[in-house]
């Protein structure tokens, strides 16, 4: 089959590979549909995570048609599913829990040292994310083996298309739990760092859990454009002063709740910022915080920290004063997303969220490795992509 393979920093490539098979009584072959490209994905393109082989196989945001199930999958050929990037087996202790991205059984045991030595316990697994969780391929291909697949997947009625619903993968259920973990009240004043797909979701999530005022920050004009279609109001970093212009915001208090939807690979000219990029070059230091120690330092005492954003290993000069000082809440991880699918399915279909007004191209598979180079390189008008395996190559998407 053809798949998007990773093969070194900036380097990614749509090779042939050997056709998935079912090798678990619980796995569940897909024919791929749709799938879609995560600012997740861009920090392996970057190479700043590690554990990425050159061949792997990546993309943890898919739907698809059943085509083959093992003898103990509940799914049936012909059924058209999305699929959690989370891959969690419903039973261990944290599965029971609903805490399905620390899931103890998906990521085999051989690959669990080194995240269980960076973090004292290891990573649960992920779809097409490196060997650190699990090695598993991911869906950016024509199929894919779904591990658990009488746990993960969601069946998609017919008449909803493959557009409104792929997001259900990862990217809603992450801004929804961005909103949720900043434990959005009625009235709230809401910051949220990057108008990416992450963070426009946790804007939109944040004023229907009734925010009564959201900033979103950003650089982009395009992509503040879109959170103010949403309702937010925009700050551009580059040109105003952000704690200056939440302070006002919120009345000279500082915002009840921040989300910091950036994550590791912070921009800007900051000098905190640009020292970090010269380490995050040289393999030290690495994570690149600047829109996270901003978002503390903006947050009212006693206010809530929410961090979608992904990170992977240290960071420097971190304001734990502040955070101590002021009493603040931090929440954070990787999406629960089987947590959320079927109430986030429901909110689709009586049209509460509105899940496709960020795409802004759809390529075939062929095209993968533009898409990712322009995903990175064009980031204002390049909000969203989506892969469809079969789709005809044309060069204007
Ligand atoms: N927790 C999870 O389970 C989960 C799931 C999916 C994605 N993520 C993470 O969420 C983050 C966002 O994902 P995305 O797909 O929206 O990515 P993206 O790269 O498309 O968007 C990030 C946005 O942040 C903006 N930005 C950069 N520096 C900034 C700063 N200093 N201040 C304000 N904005 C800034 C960028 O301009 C960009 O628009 C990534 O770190 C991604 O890995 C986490
Ligand atoms: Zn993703
Ligand atoms: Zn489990």
């Amino acid at each position: 089959m053809r798949a998007l393979t990773w093969h070194g920093t900036h380097d990614v490539r749509v090779d042939t590979v050997d056709d998935p098979e079912i090798i678990n009584p619980r796995d569940a072959i897909l024919k791929i549909t749709s799938t879609a490209i995560c600012g997740s994905d861009l920090h392996l393109y970057d190479g700043v995570i590690p554990g990425v082989l050159p061949g792997d196989v990546l993309g943890h945001e898919f739907m698809g048609e059943v085509v083959e199930t093992g003898s103990d999958s509940t799914l049936k050929k012909g059924q058209r599913v999305v699929v959690p990037f989370t891959i969690s087996c419903g039973g261990c202790f944290h599965c029971q829990i609903k805490e399905f991205s620390a899931c103890e059984n998906s990521n085999p045991v051989e690959k669990q040292d080194v995240s269980a030595t960076l973090y004292g316990h290891p990573m649960a697994a992920l779809f097409g994310y490196s060997h650190l969780t699990g090695g598993y391929s991911g869906g950016q291909a024509e199929y894919v083996r779904v591990p658990f697949s009488d746990v993960g997947p969601i069946v998609i009625p017919d008449h909803l298309e493959d557009e409104k619903v792929l997001f259900l993968s990862d990217i809603l259920p992450t801004g929804w739990m961005g909103a949720e973990n900043a434990e959005i009240q009625p009235d709230d004043t809401v910051a949220v760092w990057g108008c990416g797909p992450v963070g426009l979701f946790a804007i939109q999530s944040a004023i229907v859990m009734g925010a009564s005022k959201v900033s979103a920050i950003d650089h982009y004009p395009k992509r503040l454009e879109l959170a103010k279609q949403l309702g937010a109001e925009v700050i551009d970093f580059r040109k105003t002063d952000v704690r200056e212009a939440l302070m006002e915001m919120s009345g000279g208090i500082g915002c009840d709740a921040v989300i910091d939807a950036v994550g590791m690979e912070a921009h800007g000219f900051a000098i905190d910022n640009m020292i970090d990029v010269a380490k995050q070059k040289v393999g030290i230091g690495a994570d690149r915080a600047s829109a996270l120690k901003q978002a503390i330092l903006a947050v009212r005492p006693g206010g809530r920290v929410s961090i979608p954003g992904v990170y992977g290993g240290m960071t420097d000069k971190f304001p734990l004063g502040a955070l101590m000082e002021k009493g603040l809440q931090v929440r954070s991880g990787q999406t629960h997303v089987q947590r959320y699918t079927k109430d986030l399915l429901a909110k689709i279909e009586d049209g509460t969220l509105d899940t496709t007004f960020l795409i802004s191209h759809r390529l075939p598979l062929e095209d993968a490795a533009r898409g990712y180079k322009c995903f990175r390189e064009e980031q204002d008008s390049w909000t969203k992509v989506i892969l469809k395996p079969g789709m005809k190559q044309e060069r204007n998407a």
